[in-house]
């Protein structure tokens, strides 16, 4: 229970989040479905916000992921939770804007971002993270006198956190950001043709739970800081990357208040061993925002005993959620209908698509369960429905906002026709 979002209890027998009975829910919108609750939400922002306030007092900030999962629905709440959006080029811009996010509140990040996303990015955003050099140039070639965003470089800091090789971006040789020297370069082509640069960005990774590296990268962000001469009101981002647990065995949950405390900590000292004003400190979760806050439901369909397996197959997986196939992610599961039934054996959960990555749960000690039945899979909120896909013809799952014991539809299901509405025929 402790995966599943604040709000989630058993009553009747059946489980209960943000006050609407999932049975009903899946009865009224379908599975697979995708349920935010958003008093869990709001509890991961008063966390990080309280630890800030504690650590840092004053002088920092809370930007929002939107890779993790952006929709317009979040991109409103995320206006009224006072947070700064991160989008990756033009799309996450679009949904932005369109969610109401306004300038001040929009970062753009991205890698090698088009002549389009730059002149999105000029058009709606309050800062850009700059990659590298030659994205600066390109933006030089599109800065109209007027309105500019700020500028931060992105820093490759060269060190690496522990987590799956995959979501690792500050190593050497990564593709992300700029080495010291570049930073540097970029630096002086700001001052040279009066470009407002105002900060250093670095992002680890994702999914790391030790802090340390951080401490590293800070040290070495706050001499480039110094070097370049960043000194009145400029901001240093960290990035995001805080792990959450996605099974039981990663219980507890890493905490969000020592990591705050040791990037606050690391920064203060930094700065005092410079000689460096203290930087704004913008931080930029997604995965510990939203990820426990998202529920997905599933229907069990097919059960089949082989020879050593008891498989559960679903109506949703690597469609849905490609994290297991693409990281090695173990996930948790729970039925809906007596979800403290005695478990009986370990299953294997798996979807419906064509291919044998395509198991969402392995070896997971569960209950007997029947056909028909609902299962609930906790810490969904987080990069899947992000980074979900119509394979094999899947139609993206609905999306239902959990509020005040209102069920909303935030995203319909796509239907049929959604699979087709790009196409053209060749003959007509
Ligand atoms: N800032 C930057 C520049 C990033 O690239 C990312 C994530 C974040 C912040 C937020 O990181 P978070 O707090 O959510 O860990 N698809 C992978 C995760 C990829 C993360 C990419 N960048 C997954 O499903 O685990």
């Amino acid at each position: 229970m402790q995966l599943f979002p604040d709000t989630t209890r058993i009553e009747n027998d059946s489980l209960i989040v943000g006050e609407c009975d999932l049975n009903i829910l899946a009865n009224e919108f379908g599975t697979p479905l995708y349920l935010y609750d958003r008093a869990t939400l709001e509890s991961a922002v008063g966390t990080y916000r309280r630890a800030l306030e504690y650590s840092y007092p004053g002088q920092g900030f809370l930007t929002y992921a939107g890779k993790a999962f952006l929709c317009l629905a979040m991109a409103e709440w995320t206006q009224q939770s006072g947070l700064c959006v991160d989008c990756t080029g033009l799309g996450e811009i679009s949904i932005a804007v369109a969610g109401g996010v306004k300038r001040e509140h929009i970062l753009v990040h991205g890698v090698n971002k088009t002549a389009r996303d730059l002149e999105a990015a000029i058009a709606h955003a309050g800062v850009i993270v700059v990659d590298n050099l030659v994205e600066l140039k390109h933006l030089l070639q599109l800065a109209r006198p007027g309105s500019f965003p700020d500028l931060w470089l992105r820093f490759q800091p060269g060190v690496a956190v522990e987590t799956h090789a995959y979501i690792q971006t500050g190593i050497q040789d990564s593709k992300f950001g700029m080495v010291a020297e570049e930073i540097v370069q970029a630096a002086n082509f700001c001052r040279e043709n009066s470009l407002p640069l105002k900060g250093l960005h670095f992002h680890l990774g994702s999914q790391f739970r030790a802090p340390e590296p951080l401490g590293v990268a800070i040290d070495k962000a706050l001499d480039l800081a110094r070097d370049i001469g960043l000194k009145q009101s400029w901001s240093l981002s960290p990035g995001g990357g805080w792990g959450v647990a996605y099974h039981e065995d990663d219980l507890p949950q890493p905490d969000v208040g020592n990591y705050i405390r040791f990037i606050a900590e690391a920064v203060k000292e930094g700065c005092q061993a410079r000689q460096l004003s203290l930087p704004r400190l913008h931080l930029e979760p997604g995965r510990s925002l939203v990820a426990r806050a998202g529920v997905a439901l599933y229907r069990v369909g097919v059960i089949r005993q082989t020879e050593h397996r008891i498989w559960v197959l679903l109506d949703g997986g690597l469609a849905d959620n490609p994290r297991r196939a693409l990281y090695g992610a173990r996930y948790s599961a729970l039925p809906v209908r007596q979800p403290d039934r005695p478990n009986v054996a370990p299953v294997w959960m798996a979807g419906p698509y064509c291919e044998s990555s395509d198991v969402l749960i392995e070896a997971l000690p569960f209950p007997e369960v029947r056909e028909g039945e609902l299962i609930a899979v906790p810490v969904s909120g987080a990069y899947q429905l992000s980074m979900s896909s119509n394979y094999n013809g899947a139609r993206r799952p609905a999306v239902i906002w959990l509020e005040g014991g209102r069920a909303r539809l935030i995203q319909r299901r796509e239907t049929p026709e959604d699979l087709y509405r790009r196409d053209s025929l060749l003959v007509k």
